[in-house]
């Protein structure tokens, strides 16, 4: 085989599958297709197409050494700096968690309750990292404003991009804030109030994936404990800031159940129902304000 032929399209997705099978990457040709064009910047349609297509030497160097890093452990979307959410392209980095499918539960719940009417307030999200939330929900409902809330600086800097790019800027409103500490005297109401909260125990952050545990950022996985710390503030603390007959959206962990519905405290919410996941389990806990 010709050094020439050692560069085509084809055969650097099979070195790079190789390499990344033996380090225990699952999905290996899916995650091999998108880093090959990632650097060739080409979609997968183009790759399956032309299979000839010859790499410079200095796009097989950059190739080897990002799926060095993905052998490693590091997630395909902190490469490449993307992640698809509700059908739109997000930019996430290292300070952001990376979005997750069942998260678009919360928003496909969010979009039902809330309805085609125009809101009179915003809708508030509690630990919005990327944005996903509040930006998807903007962008399904084109005369609705949000408020963004993240304890992580460096996290709202990229929700501000993200909004910025997907055309939203001007309708969220992004602030730091230990969940509504910041909100205080500011006569904030809103008509729904979203959050994919940190819920992970602390003594479950061993267990999980390699990818997520040594890669994302902590505070966006746990808020320490049993994990229900953030859940338990946003279940006493947005009475007071929700219109009366408002909703409170939150995903909980796989397992978080039996102990979130413990939390609810019936004189204030009535609880519509927790919706579960593609995969069965129950995620989404839907709120109303009594
Ligand atoms: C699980 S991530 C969710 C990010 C994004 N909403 C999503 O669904 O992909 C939780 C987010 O909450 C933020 N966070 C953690 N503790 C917080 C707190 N006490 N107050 C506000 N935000 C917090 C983290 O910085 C992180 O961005």
């Amino acid at each position: 085989m010709s050094e020439q032929e050692s560069f085509s399209v084809a055969r650097l997705i099979a070195e790079a599958a190789r390499v990344l099978s033996e380090a225990g990457v699952p999905e290996v040709r899916r995650e091999a297709m998108s880093l090959v064009g990632y650097v060739v910047g080409r979609d997968r349609t183009f790759l399956i197409a032309h299979p000839e297509t010859l790499l410079s030497v200095s796009d097989v160097l950059r190739l080897r050494e990002l799926v060095e890093r993905r052998a490693m452990g590091e997630p395909l979307q902190y490469i490449t700096g993307h992640q698809e959410f509700y059908g739109l392209d997000f930019e996430v980095t290292p300070d952001v968690l990376i979005p997750r499918p069942e998260t678009e539960l919360l928003v496909e719940t969010a979009l039902e309750l809330l309805g085609e009417e125009e809101m009179p307030q915003p809708v508030c999200d509690v630990g919005t990292g990327s944005g996903c939330i509040p930006i998807a929900l903007l962008h399904e409902r084109p005369l609705m404003r949000a408020v963004g809330l993240d304890i992580s600086l460096r996290a709202l800097s990229v929700a501000a991009r993200n909004a910025e790019r997907l055309g939203v800027r001007e309708r969220i409103t992004l602030i730091a804030s230990d969940c509504f500490d910041a909100l205080a005297g500011r006569r904030s109401r809103f008509t729904m109030i979203v959050s994919n909260p940190p819920y992970v125990a602390e003594d479950a952050l061993a267990g999980l994936q390699r990818e997520v545990r040594d890669y994302e950022p902590r505070v966006a996985l746990t808020p320490g404990a049993d994990g229900l710390s953030l859940i338990r503030r946003l279940l006493s603390d947005s009475p007071p800031i929700l219109e009366r007959g408002g909703h409170l959206l939150m995903e909980i962990g796989f397992d978080q159940n039996e102990a979130v519905r413990q939390l609810i405290d019936e004189s204030m919410w009535q609880l519509l129902d927790i919706h579960k996941d593609l995969q069965g389990i129950p995620r989404t806990v839907a709120l109303r304000k009594k």
